[in-house]
């Protein structure tokens, strides 16, 4: 049986680097008989540069049919200065909520051969295998009213409203706890409880669904302490879950603890695990079109994609192991380059991932 995959590769350095990834899904598609059938749209300011509208209703149509959604990244100066409800960010933050994609992964997975390349010691970051659940589609990010008003002095005023119901939470919650369950059954969650009534409900949900799961021991902390801990000590976490805004900034922490944000994947999903996989790292705007970004967070995000909303589980090892070669090979992106690598552009990454897929 067939399956469509939607790509929108997107703004800045996003058709680069999907581009890589498309060239490996191609080689999976054809070396393990996937069936997977490609279509592609615009999203972001590519959309608004062709439709006036960062996602038109034909792609979210597209996207709503399709099997799986891969996409590269959205935004970039040229489109800063539009009004707030059509700048590229919208379209991904529309898809998002749209399809109901609450449940965002993002696992920061530390490759031994890239020790070198954190700005952490190594004896701080070898071995780091942790896994982001983030809230997506409530919080901050959508809470109404939001905008900016003029109060009767005629000053401005800036608000946002950071609320979640109760459901939210307790999904979010069951997901972190059951994909706690098949790691190392540890679960923190991340709040802010000494000031944000919100998140004093997200800390009660927590810990009422906790002894549905026995087995998972559950912690919490507030998020300026997690912070710092992904620093200091960044073992000591296996499972985090958190709310959409805490989840953003922990995350593009956790991803330098990795050496670049540019290895890490993320898969963004509905209750039924259909989604969308994006790399965590931006446009990157200051390098777009230079050849030089690293597509193996996309490349990553593709082998997440085929494990677990097309349940492709060896296609997915196959690319993993790939990734993992070209990397004993010594081969680096400017962004993990460190002295002794060979330095190679955006294609000749790819290129060697499909090189060691066909090996
Ligand atoms: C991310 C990004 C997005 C977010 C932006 C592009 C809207 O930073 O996926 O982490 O804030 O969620
Ligand atoms: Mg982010």
């Amino acid at each position: 049986m067939s399956k469509n995959v939607f790509i929108l590769p997107g703004d800045g350095i996003g058709p680069e680097i999907v581009t890589e990834a498309k060239k490996v899904l191609d080689v999976v598609n054809a070396r393990f008989d996937l069936g997977l059938q490609f279509d592609e749209g615009l999203l972001g300011g590519s959309a608004i540069d062709v439709h006036g509208v960062p996602l038109s209703d034909g792609d979210l149509g597209k996207a709503r049919s399709a099997d799986a959604i891969l996409m590269g990244s959205v935004g970039g100066p040229k489109w800063d200065q539009l009004d707030r409800a059509i700048r590229p960010e919208k379209g991904l933050l529309k898809l998002r909520s749209e399809l109901d994609l609450f449940s965002n992964l993002r696992p920061a997975i530390l490759y031994p051969q890239l020790a070198d390349a954190s700005s952490l010691k190594p004896e701080v970051v070898s071995g780091l295998d942790i896994l982001i659940v983030r809230e997506l589609t409530g919080g901050i990010y959508f809470g109404e009213p939001r905008g900016i008003r003029t109060l009767e002095n005629g000053e401005r005023e800036g608000y946002n409203t950071y609320k979640y119901n109760e459901s939210e939470i307790e999904r979010i919650g069951r997901n972190a706890f059951a994909t706690a369950q098949k790691r190392s059954k540890k679960l923190c969650s991340v709040d802010k409880a000494n000031v944000l009534e919100a998140t004093v409900l997200w800390r009660e949900v927590m810990d009422r669904l906790a002894p549905e799961y026995p087995d998972v021991e559950l912690s919490h902390m507030y998020v300026d302490n997690a912070a710092m801990q992904l620093v200091r000590a960044p073992k000591q976490f296996d499972v985090l879950v958190t709310g959409n805004m805490f989840g953003d900034i922990l995350s593009d922490c956790a991803a330098m603890l990795t050496g670049s944000i540019g290895m890490l994947p993320s898969a963004s999903m509905d209750k039924n695990g259909r989604g969308m996989y994006e790399p965590c790292h931006g446009s990157a705007p200051d390098i777009a079109g230079q050849g030089i970004a690293n597509p193996l967070a996309t490349i990553l995000s593709a082998a997440m994609m085929l494990r677990y909303s097309l349940d492709m589980n060896a296609a997915a090892e196959a690319i993993e192991l790939a990734v993992s070669k070209v990397l004993d090979q010594g081969l680096r992106t400017a962004d993990i380059y460190t002295a002794g690598t060979e330095k190679v552009s955006t294609a000749q990454m790819g290129d060697a991932v499909v090189e060691a897929l066909s090996a």
